[in-house]
């Protein structure tokens, strides 16, 4: 699978998101390592702090599908600057997903690539419970 396939499935994604709070819509696409692509939107709630992020509603479908191991993430947002995942989800990315690719893109382009890695350089993971 090419790198615009899965930015074309977070796209597709996108489209399904309940942002009518922020008006913020995120598609994310996650590739794991048997091949599946497993995809989630942004889902916003009135109470505003249940919202739940496109990463985390991928990696949750595809970890509760019986997918365990990742290759790489695409996430896509309508902004012309880089929509990075937030704290909490470059935590969840880590702990299952370990050191990803991570694809940003917008509508119409790629806008930035990097390794989970250096998007979170100094992890608590479970080498600290030891
Ligand atoms: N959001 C995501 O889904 N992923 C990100 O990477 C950044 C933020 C959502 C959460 C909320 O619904 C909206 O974008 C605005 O923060």
């Amino acid at each position: 699978m090419r790198d615009s396939d899965l930015i074309r499935a977070a796209r597709q994604a996108r489209r399904r998101a309940h942002a009518p709070f922020s008006g913020f819509k995120v598609g994310a696409a996650l590739e794991a390592l048997d091949g599946a692509v497993i995809t989630g939107c942004n889902i916003e709630n009135v109470s505003y702090g249940l919202t739940m992020c496109a990463e985390r509603v991928a990696i949750f479908k595809a970890l509760s599908d019986g997918h365990r191991r990742f290759r790489r993430i695409a996430v896509v947002a309508d902004a012309a600057t880089p929509t990075p995942p937030c704290g909490a989800c470059l935590q969840v990315l880590w702990e299952f997903g370990g050191d990803l690719d991570v694809i940003l893109a917008n509508l119409r382009r790629e806008t930035g690539r990097h390794r989970l890695a250096d998007l979170l350089p100094l992890p608590f993971d479970a080498r600290q419970l030891k």
